[in-house]
């Protein structure tokens, strides 16, 4: 593919502190667009800007959005690398099939990645638990009304230096689990990144906030039964000595950093279960003592151990509202592969 690259002449001034999640983004971004019929073209990285875009573009009417979420991870050497690029790439194509936007050739994708990050590498942040979180988006750009298959659509990367998503950083966040609202089901987009899912999760996740918590933990949407993820992170627990996270069924998504903790976990001897989980299961724990640690894993929120949960009324302490054990070794283990402090036996990462 065939970038072709405008450099600013007019460089953003980079904040020095507090960066917070997603509120700040780099010198450029890139822009290709398609075309039913003559496929993807245009590849550009420009200066980062509004965008312009018709009123009508199937975008805004009839949700036609998918995205991904990566870091840029800034080592102790200077270096920077990439954590499974790979699959974030498969992952917007899995997704972009379910609402029918074109596909990205893996290898365009790679490298619309790689020259954004090398373009704008100092912007990689060197902080603790800091790093250039990327966001690929993909979306549907024809302009017209009618409701027809997409012949027009457009796929774009921003960059942002983050640190923390939640302002608890590695202290335990607080979770509602919601019994009203349901943010998918099988058969549905539960499993692809598409951005009506997160619309769909809006009001129970106000909901949450004014009760003082965090996010919201989701129940399945049609027995309102078992258990499913929070709103950016999927979930696991030990409970009686037993590691599980709910199965991949069609309505969560299957996220890499879960997978990654899956695999991290079996290779050091733990023996983690994927299976449905019930609340009645996950209260009874709770009353009886035996849920010893909750955490959520994701790229934005790497692992963060949940110490209270509420759910009908009620809520429950988990592990004296500390980071348990398994949740820290997880953590310790992830990010120190993520910012190469630690060997990647794995060959999770991908050096720019
Ligand atoms: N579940 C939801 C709803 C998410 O938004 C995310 C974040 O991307 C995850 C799970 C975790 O996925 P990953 O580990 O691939 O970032
Ligand atoms: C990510 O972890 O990359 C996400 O997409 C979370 C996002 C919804 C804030």
């Amino acid at each position: 593919m065939n970038i072709s690259i405008t450099k600013t002449t007019n460089p953003i001034e980079k904040p020095t502190k507090d960066l917070g999640f997603g509120k700040y983004f780099t010198d450029h971004m890139f822009i290709m667009d398609y075309v039913a019929g003559e496929g993807w073209k245009d590849a550009r990285i420009v200066p980062f800007a509004p965008i312009s875009l018709h009123p009508a573009a199937t975008v805004f009417h009839y949700g036609a959005e998918v995205f991904e979420g990566l870091k840029a991870y800034r080592r102790a050497d200077g270096e920077i690398q990439f954590f499974r690029p790979i699959e974030n790439a498969r992952r917007i194509n899995n997704s972009a099939e379910r609402i029918r936007l074109p596909q990205i050739p893996e290898e365009d994708f790679m490298q619309a990645l790689t020259e954004l990050v090398k373009l704008d590498a100092d912007w990689v942040p060197s902080g603790n638990g800091e790093s250039l979180y990327l966001r690929p988006f993909l979306f549907g750009t024809d302009d017209a009304l009618g409701l027809h298959s997409i012949k027009k659509a457009r796929f774009m990367i921003i960059c942002s230096p983050s640190g923390s998503y939640y302002k608890e950083g590695i202290n335990p966040v607080k979770i509602m689990i919601e019994d009203e609202d349901v943010r998918a089901v099988r058969g549905g987009t539960g499993y692809a990144k598409c951005g009506g899912n997160y619309a769909a999760s809006n009001r129970a996740g106000e909901k949450a906030a004014e009760k003082g918590f965090t996010q919201v933990l989701w129940l399945d949407g049609v027995d309102r039964k078992y258990i499913e993820e929070v709103g950016a992170m999927n979930v696991m627990f030990k409970i009686g000595g037993e590691i599980v996270t709910p199965s991949l069924e069609g309505s969560i998504l299957p996220g890499i950093t879960r997978k990654s903790c899956i695999e991290l976990l079996r290779a050091k001897g733990f023996s983690v279960t994927e299976r449905k989980i019930s609340i009645d299961e996950l209260c009874a724990a709770m009353e009886n003592g035996t849920l010893e640690e909750a955490w959520g894993c994701g790229t934005a929120a790497v692992v963060s151990p949940i110490g209270q949960l509420y759910y009908d009324g009620k809520t429950y302490t988990i592990n004296n509202n500390e980071i348990g054990a398994v949740t820290q070794l997880l953590y310790d283990n992830l990010t120190g592969i993520q910012w190469g402090r630690l060997e990647d036996t794995f060959g999770w990462t991908v050096r720019l």
